[in-house]
Order: structure tokens, then C-alpha cells, then sequence
């Protein structure tokens, strides 16, 4: 500390010295010294000689402490960082802003302080994402993006035409495919190609979800192309356009027409379904042919056909449609044999 100090003071006092110079002037025969402000300081009105040194420019809030240096008071800082210039009150970064007073930087109009650096930031509405803003509302791209000027915004550069191939350009050359589409396999160009979710077999997926059937095929309830027969296909399945499959019990009769199949005969009724016998009007299924009905019944003979008996051998019809009597024997013969 102490010799911090003497080491100034000697240094003030040299510095006071400097200030004085010495010169001779001839006075008569003689040449007198005498003393008088070195060059660039300025002597101070006085009865003693006391000289101080002189500043191109107002040191402002500081101090001519040496020809041509201001001394800047605390919180302030010469323009210019040189020492030759005026004080001025310093503010940390503040670029682009105006330091009114020590530590008190003004930003300008649209632009906000940044409070890491202290500097002034100029505001982009846009926020410029993928950019910089550069000045208000002017967003400066990073490489790869292009300006839109209108909203300022920063959007990425594709090379290829993304827009043209059901795509968006993500990233700079970097194509994507539009919802509902995916890239075409195998495709050396970028090529998007709509994508049908249930798939569209039998067709062409025109657009998302959009399954256009090849011709000779149409469209079911469930949306799926499925073949056309022409001509119909009763009891069958139209497999392939005009190709109809008999369904199982079924068999084919024609082009386009499955006729139900009963193993058993059905005589004197109506196969209606696979196995299916329906008898005909009049006629009952007993032990599962279909018999003919006769209201009454057919004493000693049988019923032939719906409502019509026949009489068994040895029997005649009487009036009424019943067998008369005869002897006992003849009568019932079958009942005789047996016993
Ligand atoms: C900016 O670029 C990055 C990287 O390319 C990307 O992830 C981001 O989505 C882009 N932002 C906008 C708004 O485009
Ligand atoms: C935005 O900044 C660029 C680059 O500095 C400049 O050429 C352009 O004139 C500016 N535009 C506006 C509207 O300030
Ligand atoms: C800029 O953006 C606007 C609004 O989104 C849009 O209408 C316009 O087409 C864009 N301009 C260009 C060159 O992309
Ligand atoms: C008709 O044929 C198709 C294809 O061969 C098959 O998927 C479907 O199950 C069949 N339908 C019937 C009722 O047999």
C-alpha cells in the first residue's frame, strides 16, 4: 500500500514537472533562462506559473489528465475506446441502442433488450424461425431456406418439385409425402402414390381412400371391387367376371344358374335347398319320401296319388269309395297269413 503510493505521488510530481519547460531568451549581451508551459499545456491564470494539459475536445464527464487523454469519471468510458476522445456514459453491449447514462441503455423503436447480452435486439413479428431477424420485420434465412416476404417466414428449398409429386418439401431437399399418400417403391424420382387403407384389390387406388374397380368388377357394401356376372349367379359365387361358382350343395344347370343338389331322389317334391325336400301339395314326407295324401283311408287298398285310392288285388271300389265286404278271407288275407 505504502509504496503503491509513493510510487503515484512521484509519478504526479514528474508529470508536474514535465509540465515546465525551460528556454533562454538573449537579454542584451546576455542570454536569460526562463520558465514557461511546455508545449500543449496551458498555463493557469496565476501569480505562480502552473500549467495543466490541453484536450483537442471536451473530455465531457471526464478529465484532461494528460495532452490529448480524458480521464473518464466511473461508468463512463471514452468514444471510441480512445483516450483522446470524450467521456461517454458506458452501458454494457447496448449495441444497437443508446447508453443515456451509466448502465442505462435506450433500445430503439421494435426492437427489445436481450437480456444476456444487454444488446438490442430488432423484433421480427414471424419470430423468423429457420432465420435470423436482421432488422424489424426483415428475417435473414439460414442455408437451405428460402423468404416468403410476406409472412417472413424462413421455408426450406427443395431441388425437386415435392408439390408436383403429392409431397411438401420438410427440409431443405427434402421431400415428404401429403397425408394420406406414401412413397412410391421402387420409384428413383420422389413420387407419392395414394394410399387406399383397405387395400383395393381389383381396382386402382385413384386417391386417398379413393379405390377405383377395374371394369368387368364393382363396388359391395363392404366397398371392395368384386367381379360381375353379367347374367346374374343364383345360388352360386361370381368368383372372376362371368364365372359363377355353384355354392357347396349346389349344382350347376346353364351359364349362371345352381340348382340346389337333395342325394336322396325327391320324387313328387321340390329340392329347395341342399338336402332340402319340399313335397308337393298333396303329398307327406314319411320316412322321408314324400307319399300321397287320401283323406280317407284306403281300407284294403292304397293310396295312389293324393286323394286317390287303389284297391289292393280282390278288392273293387264300392260306391262310396270304400272296398265292400267280402268272406273273411278275402277280406283280410294279409291279417290270415299272418296268424
Ligand atoms: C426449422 O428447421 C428445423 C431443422 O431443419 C426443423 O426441424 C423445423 O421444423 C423448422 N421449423 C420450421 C418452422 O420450419
Ligand atoms: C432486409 O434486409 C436486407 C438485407 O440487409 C435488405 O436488403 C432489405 O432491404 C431489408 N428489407 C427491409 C424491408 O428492411
Ligand atoms: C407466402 O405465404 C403466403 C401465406 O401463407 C402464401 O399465400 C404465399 O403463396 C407465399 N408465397 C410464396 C412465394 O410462397
Ligand atoms: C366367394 O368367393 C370368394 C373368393 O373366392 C370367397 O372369398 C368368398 O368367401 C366366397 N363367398 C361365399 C359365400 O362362398
Amino acid at each position: 500500500m505504502w509504496i503503491c503510493k509513493i510510487l503515484i505521488y512521484s509519478l504526479i510530481l514528474g508529470l508536474v514537472a514535465a509540465q515546465i519547460c525551460y528556454d533562454e531568451r538573449p537579454s542584451g549581451t546576455r542570454r536569460v533562462k526562463f520558465r514557461r508551459c511546455c508545449k500543449d499545456y496551458k498555463r493557469v491564470r496565476g501569480p505562480r506559473l502552473r500549467c495543466i494539459p490541453q484536450c483537442k475536445v471536451n473530455c465531457g464527464s471526464g478529465s484532461c489528465t494528460k495532452p490529448n487523454v480524458c480521464t473518464c469519471q466511473k461508468g463512463y468510458k471514452n468514444f471510441n475506446n480512445d483516450p483522446s476522445s470524450r467521456c461517454v456514459p458506458f452501458c454494457e453491449g447496448c449495441n444497437r441502442g443508446t447508453c443515456q447514462a451509466p448502465g442505462r441503455c435506450v433500445c430503439p423503436e421494435r426492437h427489445l433488450m436481450d437480456e444476456k447480452t444487454n444488446n438490442c435486439m430488432p423484433q421480427c413479428a414471424s419470430g423468423c424461425p429457420n432465420g435470423t431477424c436482421i432488422t424489424p420485420n426483415n428475417c435473414s434465412c439460414n442455408q437451405g431456406y428460402g423468404l416468403n416476404a410476406s409472412t417472413q417466414v424462413c421455408l426450406p428449398i427443395c431441388k425437386d418439385n415435392c408439390r408436383a409429386a403429392n409431397g411438401f418439401c420438410a427440409a431443405p431437399n427434402r421431400c415428404e409425402c401429403n397425408s394420406g399418400f406414401i412413397a412410391k417403391p421402387n420409384s428413383k424420382s420422389f413420387e407419392c402414390q395414394p394410399v387406399c387403407k383397405n387395400g383395393c384389390s381389383n381396382g386402382v387406388c385413384r386417391a386417398p381412400d379413393k379405390c377405383e374397380c377395374n371394369k368387368f368388377y364393382r363396388k359391395n357394401i363392404d366397398g371392395n371391387c368384386v367381379p360381375i356376372c353379367e347374367d346374374g349367379c343364383v345360388n352360386g359365387n361370381c368368383t372372376a367376371p362371368d364365372v359363377c361358382q355353384c355354392l357347396p350343395g349346389y349344382t350347376k344347370i346353364g351359364q349362371n344358374v345352381c340348382l340346389a343338389v337333395c342325394p336322396a331322389v325327391c320324387k313328387n317334391g321340390d329340392c329347395v335347398a341342399p338336402n332340402e325336400c319340399l313335397c308337393n301339395a298333396g303329398y307327406t314326407k314319411r320316412e322321408g319320401v314324400c307319399t300321397p295324401d287320401c283323406k280317407d283311408e284306403c281300407e284294403n287298398g292304397f293310396c295312389e296319388a293324393p286323394e286317390k285310392c287303389s284297391c289292393n288285388e280282390g278288392y273293387k271300389m264300392d260306391s262310396e269309395n270304400r272296398i265292400p265286404d267280402g268272406n273273411e278271407q278275402q277280406l283280410f288275407p294279409n291279417l290270415l297269413k299272418r296268424m
